[in-house]
């Protein structure tokens, strides 16, 4: 079975012999070329407010590696940007974003600019030019309840406990922020969409920290919204969803969202997601990014692991979270040529 685009046509439910593969965080931090293009310009969000950059640093791991897909580097908190709030990052710390939202005047005091999220469009039609044609390109956001989490505690927060008490003390301003990030959310994937992407993926971080009926309420039913809303529009363009953490309600989450593919965390077992999940239902995952650090035999047998346990069905190779910083360039050759060696 060979396609143009193996990874779009595997989005799209076609079984492959050999699973096409990209990682999660694939541009970033392990590159030394990333390193040095981040270092002449400023910083992190320098990189993604410049379209040129953010073109370069998205090319650079399909140089380098040969992957399958190439994921636009941008970053999903440019969301909360767009509606007003003010993003930076504290080295060595992670993102921080001001004011909280906390109070029913804040948030509703949130206003869409859609001209802030211009430049990422650039970087979308410089990638498009300049990609091979057999590389599907792959946008992205977070889903909407990750980002409330980001929102409302103005930094990352281990156990979500503000955005998790919001979501019980207060339901109706909880939903007027849901909702405020699924319109964004909307327009700005059918953006991205419009200038180039082939399929986007919508990550859902912290989708594990919620009870079942809070997982319906803010997982499933804002992701169903926004998956229903781009079906709408561009039916052509495939969806993946990646709650990760979501373990025993990953069924709930593919029955009921409508995403086109499901992406497995590392703590997911393929053998029960197999199981479990819809036969014709595309899966993506789901490496343990911390056997790829440590390599060796452990490396090449979990790659088999999971490739054999999704042999019958359409796969993506993934890792099941980002790759880490400190991961060594051989790895992730060892790991491309594991993957791609023995097909079937
Ligand atoms: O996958 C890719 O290569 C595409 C680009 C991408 C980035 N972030 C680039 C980035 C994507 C898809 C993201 C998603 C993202 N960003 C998530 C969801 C996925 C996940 O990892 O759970 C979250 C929660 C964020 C928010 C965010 N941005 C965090 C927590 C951090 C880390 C802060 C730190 O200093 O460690 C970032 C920064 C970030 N986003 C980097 C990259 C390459 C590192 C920036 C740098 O220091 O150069």
């Amino acid at each position: 079975m060979t396609d143009a685009k193996p990874l779009l046509a595997t989005l799209k439910g076609e079984r492959q012999a050999v699973p096409p593969a990209w990682f999660m965080r694939q541009a970033g931090r392990y590159l030394p070329e990333y390193r040095q293009l981040r270092a002449e310009k400023g910083g992190f969000l320098d990189l993604v407010k410049d379209s040129d950059a953010a073109a370069e640093v998205t090319l650079q791991p399909i140089r380098r590696f040969g992957f399958d897909g190439a994921i636009l580097f941008s970053d999903i908190l440019v969301i909360p940007m767009a509606l007003g709030q003010e993003l930076w990052f504290e080295a060595g710390e992670g993102p921080r974003l001001a004011p909280k939202m906390v109070t029913s005047e804040i948030i509703e005091g949130l206003q869409y600019d859609p001209a802030v999220l211009e430049p990422i469009y650039g970087t979308i039609r410089r990638v498009k030019a300049a990609l091979d044609p057999r590389v599907t390109f792959l946008g992205f956001a977070g889903s909407p309840w990750t980002i409330a989490t980001y929102m409302i505690a103005g930094q990352g927060s281990r156990e979500q406990a503000e955005a998790r008490r919001l979501a019980y003390t207060d339901p109706a301003l909880m939903t007027v922020l849901i909702d405020r990030i699924v319109d964004s959310t909307v327009d700005y994937l059918l953006a991205q969409i419009e200038a180039g992407v082939e399929a986007v993926q919508l990550f859902d971080s912290w989708a594990g920290s919620l009870s079942p009926a809070q997982f319906e309420r803010w997982v499933i039913a804002p992701t169903a919204r926004i998956v229903a809303a781009l079906r709408e529009k561009t039916p052509q363009v495939p969806i993946i969803g990646f709650p990760k953490g979501a373990g025993g309600k990953l069924a709930a989450y593919a029955a009921q969202t409508g995403v086109d593919a499901i992406g497995l965390d590392e703590t997911v077992d393929p053998s029960w997601a197999d199981a479990n999940l819809p036969r014709d239902l595309p899966v993506q995952g789901n490496l343990d990014p911390l056997v790829l650090i440590a390599g060796g035999d452990a490396l090449l047998t979990a790659i088999d692991t999971i490739k054999t346990a999704f042999a019958g069905r359409p796969h993506v190779f993934n890792l099941g979270h980002g790759i880490q910083k400190d991961t060594p360039i051989e790895r992730v050759e060892a790991a491309l040529a594991r993957i791609r060696g023995d097909a079937a």
